[in-house]
């Protein structure tokens, strides 16, 4: 009987969720039944209540989360100084999944799967994360790290502990937002890896770290930091084009920050983003990186449609020029989308131990049959 083969596992339902929706022919995001450019005026932490309770949390619920939330943010010191003694040149990604790993040395109870110890897990994880970050940007650059402050959200101690300041209102606000566009995507890669790294019932650290180590993939949350490494390379506005031509010139070439498995129309995130990006654009004197974010896509859009297609921006294509004119090193961009996706990753999580299923398909054999052991002595 001729087997069915879904590479990629393109077009499968693996499972059930009530966490997010995505209509790839509209470009439509939803989270918990909110469309996504609902809550672009939500606060991370309200946006990752939705995400784990079902249901935006009242003032009151909102403060005991955040209070919550405020008792974890400090890390062990024996992994600030395990970020110290890696090479200061170590990608990023690679210093933040072995931070996250590590982590679970520390726990007290790092491997029990039932929910109340996996909600405990998630929001220690969920409040050390973005102190990780802040704090290997400092340690790797030669900066003392600083300790994060109670007082400060999730957004506002990534920023406090990246750059030692308070972090302006205005900076903080952007932050929640790019947070909340990042917080989760259904099944894409890094959380289908974390959930089917969970599905053998082994801890949380274990399915966060395979979610960070899939996140950190050029064609996944890698994206972010390839465009702005290819937006550095070009330079100008006037180079744009023949960066374009030159990369769809090759085998297999990519523009990073463009397509997507699921949308078949603009990512519904990078309208958002774009704004961001235009108005910080306005704001930082840093247009170029914006100017040239729209010249990508003018000539993308032009080159796609010789081919009968459409292969618009995703959310990681304006977020660089965001991030860029914040002021974040490029390589730092996708340990952010791990910040922002811990939620999502936590909220699948919460769902597969819930009701668990061990994730295992088939693959259909096509090598050699009844071949008979010959001794090594014997073999040629
Ligand atoms: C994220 O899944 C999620 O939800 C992920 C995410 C999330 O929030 O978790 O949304 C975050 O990962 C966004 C995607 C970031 N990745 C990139 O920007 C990397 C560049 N993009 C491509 O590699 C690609 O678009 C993928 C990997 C994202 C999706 O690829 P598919 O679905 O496997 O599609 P494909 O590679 O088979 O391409 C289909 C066609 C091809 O044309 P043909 O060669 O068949 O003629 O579209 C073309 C491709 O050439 N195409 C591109 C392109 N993406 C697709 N051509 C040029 N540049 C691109 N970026």
């Amino acid at each position: 009987m001729e087997e069915t083969i879904y590479r990629g596992l393109d077009g499968v339902n693996v499972d059930t969720s009530e966490i997010c929706f995505i209509d790839g022919e509209k470009g439509e995001l939803i989270y918990r039944g909110y469309d996504i450019g609902e809550l672009t005026e939500a606060t991370y932490e309200e946006v990752v209540y939705l995400l784990w309770e079902g249901e935006l949390p009242t003032r009151a619920q909102l403060d005991a989360f955040r209070a919550t939330i405020a008792e974890d943010f400090a890390i062990p010191d024996a992994v600030v100084d395990l970020m110290r003694r890696l090479p200061h040149d170590a990608a990023p990604m690679h210093a933040l999944r072995t931070a996250v790993s590590a982590l679970a040395a520390f726990d007290p109870d790092p491997d029990g799967v039932g929910l109340e110890n996996v909600r405990r897990i998630g929001t220690a994880l969920l409040a050390q994360v973005p102190v990780l970050v802040g704090t290997l940007q400092r340690v790797r650059t030669g900066v003392d790290p600083v300790a994060p402050r109670a007082d400060l959200s999730i957004a506002g101690n990534f920023l406090y502990t990246l750059t030692g300041e308070e972090p302006t209102e205005a900076a903080t606000r952007v932050m929640d937002t790019a947070l909340v566009l990042h917080a989760e995507h259904g099944s894409n890669a890094s959380t289908f890896a974390a959930r089917s790294t969970a599905s053998t019932l082994t801890d949380v650290y274990s399915a966060i770290t395979a979610g960070i180590a899939s996140l950190k993939g050029p064609l996944h949350g890698g994206a972010n930091t390839g465009v702005m490494k290819a937006l550095e390379q070009i330079g100008s506005v006037e180079n744009v084009e023949n960066y374009v031509l030159e990369t769809l010139a090759k085998p297999n070439g990519r523009v990073m920050g463009f397509g997507h498995r699921v949308y078949k129309v603009r990512d519904p995130r990078a309208f958002i983003l774009e704004r961001v990006a235009k108005q910080l654009a306005e704001e930082s004197g840093e247009a170029k990186w914006f100017e040239m974010s729209l010249e990508m896509e003018r000539v993308m859009d032009r080159e796609m449609a010789k081919k009968g297609r459409e292969v618009k921006p995703n959310v990681d294509f304006f977020s660089a020029s965001v991030y860029r004119m914040l002021g974040f090193p490029a390589d730092m961009y996708t340990p952010i989308f791990a910040v922002a996706r811990i939620s999502g990753w936590m909220a699948h999580l919460f769902e597969q131990y819930a009701d668990n299923r061990l994730v295992r398909p088939r693959m259909v054999y096509e090598g050699p049959r009844g071949k008979t052991f010959t001794p090594i002595d014997e073999r040629g």
